[in-house]
């Protein structure tokens, strides 16, 4: 099966530190990849760069097969991919409407005056909400007033306003309580069974294992490792993120 994103040998440098060593990795259709590495790893310079925000130094990304450059945000968006950063970039004093349309609202004609067409907004964040079952009580609660898994879902709808194939999410269970990560956590499983490849850039390890068909460790810039579902322990992934060796206490592992 073609991957939806492909890249290889992916390089980059920042001054004399090596953010990524020739990296590979695959995303496709109705997959969740997690990312996982410790601090410095080289999680958020691969998000960066598939993302458009960064280019690599060498390597090659390819979209559906087809070698590509990703020179800016607009062309990864071009190229039906659609990142949430962690900092979910939400307007608080705007409602949840408002936001998962910010900067790509509806007009009406140029006859009409272009203005914007809040009702064809709000049915189509419904039709977006409820796709993903993400719960609110009213679509014109200014966003401040909502809970973080209510935040995430709506950073998450905004990017798939555009449809796309590959959706990347940094962190998107940090700072969540347990519910709200549970809630997160179903999005996840939801965005893939309806076909998009996910990625997802964690540091909780529970949480990975709950979501994943496949986990990449990076460390240092380089990927270390690569486990499918049901195939390592946690055991497995730690010592792959550290580069320790030893045997750890597993909490449960799969084996
Ligand atoms: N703009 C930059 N300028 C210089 N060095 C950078 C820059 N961005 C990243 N780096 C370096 O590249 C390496 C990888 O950093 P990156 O932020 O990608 O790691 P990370 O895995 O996201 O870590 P964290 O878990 O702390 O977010 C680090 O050594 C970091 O200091
Ligand atoms: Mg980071």
């Amino acid at each position: 099966m073609t991957a939806l994103l492909e890249l290889s040998e992916i390089s980059k440098y920042f001054g004399g530190v090596r953010a990524l060593h020739e990296v590979d990795m695959a995303v496709h259709e109705g997959e969740v990849v997690a990312l996982i590495g410790d601090n410095g790893a080289g999680k958020s310079t691969l998000v960066k760069i598939v993302s458009g925000v960064e280019s690599p130094d060498t390597g090659e990304i390819r979209v559906r097969g087809e070698a590509t450059n990703l020179v800016s945000s607009r062309s990864a968006v071009d190229a039906g991919i659609r990142t949430v950063f962690q900092d979910l970039s939400l307007c608080d004093n705007l409602d949840a409407v408002q936001n998962l349309f910010l900067g790509q609202e509806r007009h009406g004609s140029f006859w009409s005056g272009r203005r914007i067409r809040r009702h064809a907004m709000e049915e189509q964040a419904q039709r977006i909400l409820e796709s993903l079952s993400v719960k609110l009580r009213s679509l014109s609660t200014p966003v401040v007033a909502l809970s973080g898994g209510q935040r995430q879902g709506i950073a998450i709808c905004r990017a798939l306003i555009s449809d796309p194939a590959v959706v990347i999410l940094d962190e998107p269970t940090a700072a969540l309580g347990v519910s709200q990560r549970a809630e997160v956590l179903d999005l996840i499983h939801r965005l893939r069974d309806q076909g998009r490849g996910v990625v997802v850039v964690s540091h909780d390890m529970k949480d990975v294992r709950q979501v994943a068909d496949r986990i990449v460790v990076l460390r240092l810039g380089t990927k270390v490792a690569e486990f499918r579902r049901g195939e390592y322990s946690m055991s497995d992934l730690v010592s792959a993120m550290t580069g320790a060796h030893e045997p750890l206490d597993d909490e449960g592992g799969d084996q």
